[in-house]
């Protein structure tokens, strides 16, 4: 067991740190979303030119598109030291008084999955973000005072993917507010291709567009699945990762020509078998597929919503024709009119 673990941490461990060396770290390197890049670079150049700390920004769009990236790329061409934190792991109000009263003029704070902090200390951020001030109680109870200590001017960058789960208060406290977007194919291409080449592997170009389309719009996968392949190119091939190795490893690894995986497949099957298609609330959906709510919504969702396979409905989910098709299936108009004809 204890093996086991060890194991695991290790795997884990070098993972990271591959990760660590694939993320680009200036603004040049980051590959797509070209609108809100060219925005923090203005916003960027215009603070160091007012030489006045960058407004608070906020990051949302769903996992792996490169909102902690982004955040880190915004210290960097600030010229400024970050200090991270996650939503979660701020569990007193105490743990976030002291975090920034830690700063240092000019810091950026990188506040990840901000949505996940309890109001009672999300109001602690208002008068920081606003006044640069933090409001605390000092003393024991019945002998206790409000005590307002100035903060240094800091940018607060928040990261989450659920921008609805946002207080108003706090949105609202956010100057530059950027949605990050799907990658397109020949975004996620120039992705692929320069993970390797930063990883110092040879891939030819038909195989970095056939990761890219199975990537699901998403760096991550892109490098997840990237990783993967290599694999089976230094077992099973000549260490080169060819289009034919490609399609062999991502078929091996049940990722489809459109990127979807067992649980998109799994999803999509279940609103069609057992609800009919659809329309099917969230919850009984996440029951049926043994995946949580927060889990369909969050990774599941937004690509097979984009992607044009799934319809949020006041009434719920309903899946598209697009979808029967995808899955090889009879479209649910022929199979009605079939049923109505008793041919079924
Ligand atoms: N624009 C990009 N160009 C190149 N690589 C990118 C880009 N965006 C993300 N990546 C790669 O994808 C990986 C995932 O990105 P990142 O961790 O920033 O996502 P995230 O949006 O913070 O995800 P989560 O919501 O799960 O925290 C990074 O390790 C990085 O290597
Ligand atoms: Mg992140």
């Amino acid at each position: 067991m204890k093996e086991e673990s060890i194991i695991k941490n290790y795997e884990l461990d070098s993972e990271d740190e591959l990760d660590n060396t694939i993320r680009p770290e200036t603004i040049d390197e980051y590959i797509g979303q070209n609108d809100v890049k060219e925005n923090i670079r203005v916003f960027v150049q215009a603070a160091k030119m007012r030489k006045e700390p960058l407004d608070h920004v906020l990051l949302y769009g769903p996992p792996g598109l490169g909102k902690t990236t982004l955040a880190f790329i915004i210290a960097h061409e600030l010229g400024a030291n970050i200090k991270t934190a996650s939503g979660p792991s701020i569990e007193k109000s105490g743990d976030l008084a002291a975090i920034l009263s830690s700063l240092e003029p000019g810091d950026v704070l990188f506040i990840d999955e901000i949505h996940r902090m309890p109001r009672y200390i999300e109001e602690i951020l208002y008068p920081a973000m606003e006044d640069f001030s933090l409001d605390i109680i000092v003393g024991s109870e019945g002998n206790s005072r409000n005590i307002k200590i100035d903060l240094p001017p800091f940018t607060l960058v928040g990261a989450t993917t659920r921008a609805g789960d946002l207080s108003s208060p706090l949105r609202d406290r956010f100057g530059i507010i950027n949605k990050l977007q799907f990658y397109t194919v020949e975004e996620l291409t120039a992705i692929v291709k320069r993970t390797a080449r930063v990883l110092g592997i040879e891939i030819d170009d038909d195989a970095a567009v056939e990761l890219a389309k199975r990537s699901r719009g998403t760096p991550r996968i892109a490098n997840r699945l990237f990783k993967r392949v290599r694999d089976f190119a230094m077992v099973e091939g000549e260490g080169v990762i060819t289009l034919e190795i490609t399609n062999k490893a991502l078929d091996r690894l049940k990722v489809d020509k459109m990127g979807l995986d067992n649980t998109d497949r799994d999803l999509l099957m279940a609103i069609i078998t057992r609800f009919n298609g659809g329309p099917v609330g969230v919850d009984a959906l996440s029951s049926s597929i043994g995946e949580e709510v927060t889990t369909i919504e969050d990774v599941y969702e937004p690509y097979l919503l984009q992607e044009g396979l799934l319809k949020r409905t006041s009434r719920g989910r309903v899946v598209t024709d697009r979808a029967y098709e995808v899955l090889g299936l009879p479209h649910r108009v022929e199979r009605n009119v079939q049923t109505s004809l008793g041919l079924e």
